[in-house]
């Protein structure tokens, strides 16, 4: 057997395992839902998100069955994949909104998010914003979720002067230093600029004042768990509050956020239906078990359903490395130059010309030593001409820039085994030209 062959056999089996819709068809090609990706690139040129909308609904509906009869709510988190087709189909599954900002908001309303299935999270809220949340509706959005004791007073100034009673929250900081993941993805540590400090919850709940109404208490503390051990850490501290809240004033529910990793290629050994069981569990045998139950995940109903297509633009050999640049870069994928975050990458198609597999240093176009997609296993002499990095449905175009003089990527969103939806890359001429009017 070749060792072409060889390598064919590799990357199919591997990515037959994969749990989302990526497969390879008999010509070699790889497809996403259905969709020979090639064809994609083709058509839409590179650097390209695809996503698999079906896949993502997949998800939510996995993770509402979870929670079988328990009342719950799924306030997908906007921050990991913003786009209209996405947003619109998890809200058309029953999920609701997680937002962080004035625009996440008007976002989740104009894809049909009731404003009493919208959670708003954020440490700098401004009072436009409040102001925005707390005036939506007939009652305002479900909760504007208080960062501080302070926010929590601003915000019952702002309902006051607006003559409303504002819906709030309170985000739990559980105090938990030795979270196991990466660190600048943890958010429930005393060094972390979120969330009430767990000892000031209980007088923040007692001292209330009259314009506001409590909700739930809710806490995040980290994404990317891949085992349970730490959100049920931070969820029996929020559930402990909770019991002494409600001693002092109704409660509809409490919330334990996002987090849920996905399998990047290392392993992920907790489903996110694994999280949602154990934390009612917990729930009920914290007494709790009359409340709901709201989580908020983004990466684990997005991340593992979009792809990176981008072409091969030039294959290097220095001293002994072999580096293959390619035209998507930390400009569109930031994850592994902010947090050395790994992607597998794959050919787009496997054919028979394909040298033998070696390893290569993935780095794209931009003028920058961090703008590197690691090393990995792949055909060389000659390389494929075309590659997708896995895995990039969240965190992906949402923290996208345009550094280096390089448009957005394009976006193609899938259903049904068809294109639905598309954004198109702006052309150069496009890019420079709004650049250059700026004051003209
Ligand atoms: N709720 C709140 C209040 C959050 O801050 C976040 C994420 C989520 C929910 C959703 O978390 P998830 O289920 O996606 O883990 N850019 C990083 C991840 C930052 C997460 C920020 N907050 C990355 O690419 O890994």
């Amino acid at each position: 057997m070749s060792a072409a062959i060889s390598s064919r056999n590799f990357w199919y089996t591997g990515l037959m395992t994969q749990p989302g819709s990526l497969a390879r068809n008999e010509r070699g090609e790889l497809c996403l839902g259905g969709v020979p990706l090639r064809n994609l690139a083709e058509t839409y040129g590179t650097p390209t998100y695809v996503y698999d909308v079906d896949a993502m609904v997949r998800e939510a509906r996995a993770l509402r069955e979870a929670f079988g009869e328990h009342p719950h709510a799924i306030a997908y988190a906007v921050k990991a994949n913003s786009a209209g087709p996405i947003v619109r189909a998890l809200h058309a599954e029953g999920c609701g909104a997680d937002v962080v900002s004035g625009g996440e908001l008007r976002l989740a309303l104009r894809c049909g998010v009731s404003p009493d299935d919208i959670v708003m999270s954020g440490v700098g809220k401004t009072d436009d914003e409040i102001d925005f949340a707390l005036t939506r509706g007939t009652h305002g959005i479900l909760a504007v979720q208080a960062e501080s004791r302070e926010e929590l007073a601003r915000i019952a100034a702002r309902a006051h002067a607006l003559g409303r009673v504002g819906r709030v929250s309170l985000r739990v900081n559980p105090g938990l230093d030795d979270i196991d993941t990466h660190a600048h993805i943890q958010t429930g540590h005393d060094e972390a600029k979120f969330g009430i400090a767990k000892d000031e919850v209980l007088d923040c709940v007692r001292e209330l004042p009259p314009s506001l109404e409590l909700q739930g208490l809710g806490g995040h503390v980290g994404s990317q768990f891949t085992t349970t051990g730490d959100y049920l850490r931070a969820a029996a501290v929020l559930f402990e509050l909770a019991r002494g809240a409600s001693a002092l004033r109704p409660l509809r529910f409490v919330d334990t956020g996002g987090g849920f990793g996905i399998d990047y290629g290392s392993g992920c050994p907790a489903s996110p239906a694994d999280f949602v069981r154990e934390t009612l569990a917990l729930l009920r045998s914290s007494g709790l078990g009359a409340l709901a139950l709201h989580v908020e995940p983004g990466r684990s109903l997005v991340g593992a359903h979009g792809v990176v297509l981008a072409k091969v633009i030039q294959q290097k050999r220095v001293a002994h490395r072999s580096w293959l640049m390619i035209d998507a870069g930390m400009n569109d994928l930031v994850r592994p130059a902010l947090y050395q975050a790994r992607h597998r990458i794959v050919p787009l198609t496997l054919t028979e010309g394909l040298g033998a597999k070696a390893s290569v240093r993935v780095v794209g176009p931009v003028c920058e030593s961090s703008d590197d997609f690691g090393t990995h296993e792949l055909p060389l002499s000659p390389p494929p001409d075309a590659v997708a990095i896995l895995d990039a449905g969240a965190y992906g175009y949402t923290m996208a820039s345009e550094y280096n003089g390089r448009g957005l990527a394009a976006e193609v969103f899938l259903q049904g085994g068809a294109v639905v939806a598309h954004k198109a890359r702006p052309s150069a001429d496009a890019w420079a030209e709004e650049r250059a009017a700026v004051g003209r």
